[in-house]
């Protein structure tokens, strides 16, 4: 009985260590989390962005002197089509996040 006393003791010991030290550190784990990019001060609508739009054009499509956008409604649209293109669909909320976010950054456009 002696030995397996022992083995639990250690193994709790061990549990509790692990616990405390992840616990040490949710600043580390946080800031490796790309969502909490956001606390940073990034557009929550980035992070979808640059993970899901940048496989056919780059953000320069948004600046580019001759864009095709000119008012919230049609961005709202194209940013619809253009996820429709992509194999892996957006929720809705992402697709508004998407907008808001390139329209606050790039186009700007009166809500
Ligand atoms: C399958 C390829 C593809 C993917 C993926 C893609 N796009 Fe596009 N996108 C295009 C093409 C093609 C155009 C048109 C370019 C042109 O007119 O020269 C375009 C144009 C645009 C424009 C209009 C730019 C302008 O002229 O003002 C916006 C906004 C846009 N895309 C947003 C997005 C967003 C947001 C995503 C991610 C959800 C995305 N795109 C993903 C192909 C893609």
């Amino acid at each position: 009985v002696l030995p397996l006393l022992a083995l639990v003791f250690t193994l709790s010991a061990c549990g509790e260590k692990t616990a405390e030290t992840s616990a040490a550190k949710p600043a580390e784990q946080a800031a490796s989390a790309p969502a909490t990019v956001i606390a940073a001060g990034g557009h929550p609508g980035q992070a979808i962005h640059d993970a899901n739009c940048i496989s056919c054009h780059d953000s320069g499509v948004y600046t580019r002197a001759d864009r095709k956008m000119t008012n919230l409604e049609m961005l709202t649209g194209q940013v619809r089509r253009c996820d429709a293109n992509l194999g892996t669909k957006l929720f809705d909320e992402d697709l508004d996040s998407v907008t808001a976010f390139l329209n606050e950054t790039y186009y700007k456009f009166p809500k």
